[in-house]
């Protein structure tokens, strides 16, 4: 069949995978209400295309925390992608490399950062969880630091594990021949099975709750990573990140999976740009599956944009090919939406763009229905 959208590699990935593991890669917290949401906010951005301007020539080059990228489309951290296919972080790597683009590599991968690094060149970033053990914590930056990453992303919104009611059903667990790779001669690669979810035990047991303010301090004493602060929805703690010394901060509900009822974050994402004031670059990840997203996301402020789902879904359907078409076709529709827009490089994209449901109040009575 002929994928002429990221989207549809999701029904795909679920003829394929068991159901345990496509659940996981799935699903969201709860109700899924901000899943759903994730998506439905992106359709009450509505576009106002500037006309008549020379688009033959598109530039969507641009440059994050210093380095030159094809686009402004990068890889969120996503765990256990061995699960979704056998070379599973190895083709992601590659596939992120190939398309000129960053690939964040998850704390909880299958394969290790020394492994990543050994596929090959490319710019990566290294999600990390905070253990209990800052021993471990330490020793892993270092390691990641070693293999060539750029930078750490620092995920703050999982002191615990949100209640997915697919793995607690599955009483999910990885595989047998898989283990956590970057933990493994820590002694905390396995993940037991639980009479819940074996992931939300595991969390209960090695995640550090107390992780506070004052650990992203503490982490800039043992990293000189430039470290991006992942899971930012309030002008409030955007303000706290940046005098914290984060060099970014992406905004993120971590793919609905954590506390469900928080906005999708294309809603959250202005305030918290306002609340940057244009110190640190501000991402985005939650529900973007359309170069229309992918634009709608810079209009509101956004320097780039990470994608998750739909890196394992491709990757469950056609391995390292289906993570590169889903990138060249992200590309390709992004670049018609600069173009239909009058948009010739990224800078030229302003809000003035678009209009959105928060806008309709003030300027533009008519502009939904
Ligand atoms: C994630 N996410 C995630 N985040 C993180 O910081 N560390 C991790 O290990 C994972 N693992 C993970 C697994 C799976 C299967 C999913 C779907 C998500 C969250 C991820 O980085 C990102 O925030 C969301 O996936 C973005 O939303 P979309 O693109 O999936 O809608």
């Amino acid at each position: 069949m002929e994928i002429t959208n990221v989207s549809e590699y999701e029904a795909i990935a679920k003829q394929k995978l068991p159901k345990m593991a496509f659940d996981y890669y799935a699903s969201g917290a709860e109700d899924q209400w901000t899943l759903q949401e994730n998506r439905n906010a992106f359709s009450r951005i509505l576009f106002r295309p500037r006309i008549l301007i020379d688009v033959s020539k598109i530039d969507m080059t641009t440059t994050v925390l210093g380095f030159k990228i094809s686009m402004p489309i990068m890889l969120a951290p996503t765990a256990f992608q061995k699960m979704a296919h056998p070379e599973g972080e190895y083709a992601t790597a590659r596939a992120a490399s190939a398309a000129g683009t960053i690939m964040t590599l998850s704390s909880w991968a299958t394969s290790s950062v020394e492994e990543v690094a050994s596929t090959g060149p490319g710019i990566r970033f290294f999600q990390l969880y905070v253990y209990k053990d800052r021993h471990v914590v330490a020793q892993l930056v270092r390691r990641a630091e070693r293999a060539g990453f750029k930078a750490i992303a620092l995920t703050v919104d999982t002191p615990r594990l949100g209640r997915r009611e697919a793995d607690i059903k599955n009483r999910f667990t990885l595989p047998p021949f898989l283990t956590l790779k970057n933990f493994e001669g820590l002694d905390l690669g396995k993940m037991d099975k639980a009479d819940d979810s074996g992931l939300a035990s595991y969390v209960a047991g090695q995640i550090d709750r107390t992780l506070s303010w004052k650990d992203v301090k503490w982490l800039q004493t043992i990293t000189t990573l430039p470290i991006l602060v992942k899971g930012v929805l309030t002008a409030e703690d955007a303000r706290i990140a940046v005098q914290s010394g984060a060099a970014g901060i992406i905004v993120s509900n971590h793919g609905a999976r954590q506390l469900d009822y928080v906005p999708a974050t294309i809603s959250a994402l202005e305030e918290v740009v306002k609340a940057a004031e244009g110190r640190v670059p501000v991402f985005l990840d939650g529900g973007v599956r359309r170069g229309t997203d992918v634009f709608k996301a810079l209009a509101l402020g956004a320097s780039g944009i990470f994608i998750g789902r739909p890196v394992v879904f491709s990757l469950a359907a056609e391995g390292e090919a289906g993570v590169r078409k889903v990138l060249q076709i992200l590309r390709d529709e992004f670049e018609l939406t600069m173009a239909l827009s009058g948009c010739r490089s990224l800078k030229e994209i302003t809000r003035d763009h678009i209009v959105t449901d928060w806008d309709i109040p003030r300027t533009h009575p008519r502009a939904l229905p």
